[in-house]
């Protein structure tokens, strides 16, 4: 039999495809890597029928490499005999623990057939949620903007993992970026915010993304000039028309201050690390080892 990795979307249940929804109708045991993707899984399927995985908290390569063995040895002779799936949020090839299993399952377990079920990933739904449309001829680029770090260069970014948005933002607007920001888009955990004001994001949570787009860029797909023949309001509520106004507020005038850069090599850097750990591995992302 076969172990399908599918990807439950987002977060909202209603936005599992039905081929993953169909594998979740038949598989005997559905793996969650964590509580939120578990959330989404518990929308489809009886709770007996779902099997939890427990990952260390840890940057020590080897336990890593041990627990996704003790996983694989968990899953293979399930999946040897009867329909079995794991899931994650998102789609299980972008930013997942899937590869993970995957790979392991491969080295160990090669008898074991695995099939990926695509999932609707943020990389697509943030264009959406946030107003955005990438148009014919575009490029958009994507990019992880951790612990207050800020790629730039391309002219469309799509930035994940996007922890200390203050300290992102103010790298990006300096580079020349707009800048609209996504939190908890389509899940029915937490509450969604969508903006361009940083000080609206200073509390940190693992569930951030950015759209980033260089202040320079025209939009000239063919009917953009009917935009022009819109009200000014209409204009500045669609993707790409109007700038995104600066914010005056910043993270100081809110109630806990944060939007630090920390240093790379300073307590602070090691404590959000472990935060970001933490708060991955209890929504379902087994922590990576991060770059020192
Ligand atoms: C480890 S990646 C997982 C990506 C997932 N596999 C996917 O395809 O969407 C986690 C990052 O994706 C982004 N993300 C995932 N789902 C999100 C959502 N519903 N709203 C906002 N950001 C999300 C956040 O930037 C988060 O830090």
């Amino acid at each position: 039999m076969t172990l399908y990795g599918i990807g439950l979307g987002p977060g909202d249940a209603g936005l599992v495809t039905l081929r993953g929804r169909n594998i979740l109708d038949d598989a005997e045991v559905v793996y969650s890597p964590g509580r939120l993707s578990e959330s989404v899984a518990a929308e489809h399927v009886p709770e007996e029928r779902i099997g939890e995985m427990d990952f260390p908290m840890t940057r020590d390569e080897e336990k890593l490499r041990s627990a996704w063995k003790d996983a694989a040895a968990e899953i293979a002779p399930r999946a040897r005999n009867a329909t079995v799936a794991f899931v994650t949020l998102g789609d299980p090839n972008i930013y997942s623990t899937f590869g993970h299993l995957r790979r392991t399952l491969s080295a160990f377990h090669p008898a074991v057939t695995v099939e990926t079920i695509p999932g609707v990933s943020a990389v697509t739904a943030f264009t959406t949620a946030l107003g955005v449309e990438i148009s014919a001829g575009a490029s958009l680029s994507l990019h992880e903007a951790a612990r207050g770090t800020a790629p730039t260069g391309p002219d469309r970014m799509v930035l994940f993992k996007v922890t200390d948005v203050p300290a992102t933002h103010e790298q990006l607007t300096e580079a020349g970026y707009d800048v609209v920001y996504g939190r908890r888009l389509y899940m029915e955990q937490g509450e969604t915010v969508v903006t361009e004001d940083p000080a609206a994001l200073c509390d940190r949570d693992y569930y951030t993304l950015a759209y980033a787009q260089k202040q320079e860029l025209e939009a000239k797909p063919v009917t953009a000039e009917f935009e022009t023949e819109g009200t000014e309001s209409e204009t500045a509520a669609k993707p790409d028309g109007g700038k995104p106004p600066r914010q005056g507020r910043t993270c100081s005038d809110s109630a806990d201050g944060v939007g630090k850069t920390p240093g790379a090599e300073s307590d602070q850097y090691f404590a959000d690390v472990e935060l970001e750990r933490a708060i991955a591995a209890a929504n379902g992302d087994i922590p990576e080892v991060p770059p020192r």
